[in-house]
């Protein structure tokens, strides 16, 4: 396994599309495998997705069991492909991306969301998310459409805070 470099905000290439993964194979799986040590490697990495790390391919890992704070969650989850069918309520969220490591942000997401997604092995499996885990899963999800944090702020003057430490 090897650490990736991360891309980082105002990189162009993080406004780039992925494209859909079509195949599975023994290369992608050590993707994954480095993707993964990737996003522990990186502080309160509880999600990355392949653009980050110049792959534009629609895959994203979410691992909202490693949070201080306890919140429902799926543990760790291989995402791809991801398609988000179903958004329900709203809320207003702090965020953090290891793309933009300077500040955070608050966004409004919905607060449950229904998707699908394949896993390393080309299965698909369904999903429901609440809460911390469904806004972890929108916003790698928009990195596969190019989209950060930066572009959902509530208020561009109001809702951007440059970090003081990293909190896991
Ligand atoms: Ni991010």
């Amino acid at each position: 396994m090897a650490k990736l470099e991360i891309l980082t905000y105002p990189d162009e290439r993080l406004k780039q599309e992925s494209v859909p993964v079509e195949v599975f194979d023994e290369e992608l799986r050590g993707f994954l495998a480095d993707l993964e040590e990737t996003m522990r490697a990186g502080p309160g990495g509880v999600g990355i997705a392949a653009p980050q790390v110049g792959r534009f391919a629609r895959i994203v890992l979410v691992d909202c069991s490693v949070t201080r704070k306890p919140v429902p969650n799926h543990g760790f989850m291989v995402l791809i492909n991801p398609e988000i069918t179903e958004w329900d309520g709203m809320k207003v969220g702090r965020e953090g991306c290891m793309s933009v490591p300077d500040y955070t942000g608050n966004v409004i997401r919905a607060e449950r969301i229904t998707f699908s997604a394949f896993d390393g092995d080309g299965v698909r499996h369904e999903y429901q998310c609440e809460g911390f885990e469904a806004r972890a899963v929108q916003h790698e999800c928009d990195h596969l459409d190019g989209m950060l944090f930066l572009d959902r702020l509530v208020s561009r003057r109001n809702d951007l805070f440059r970090r003081k430490v990293y909190q896991k």
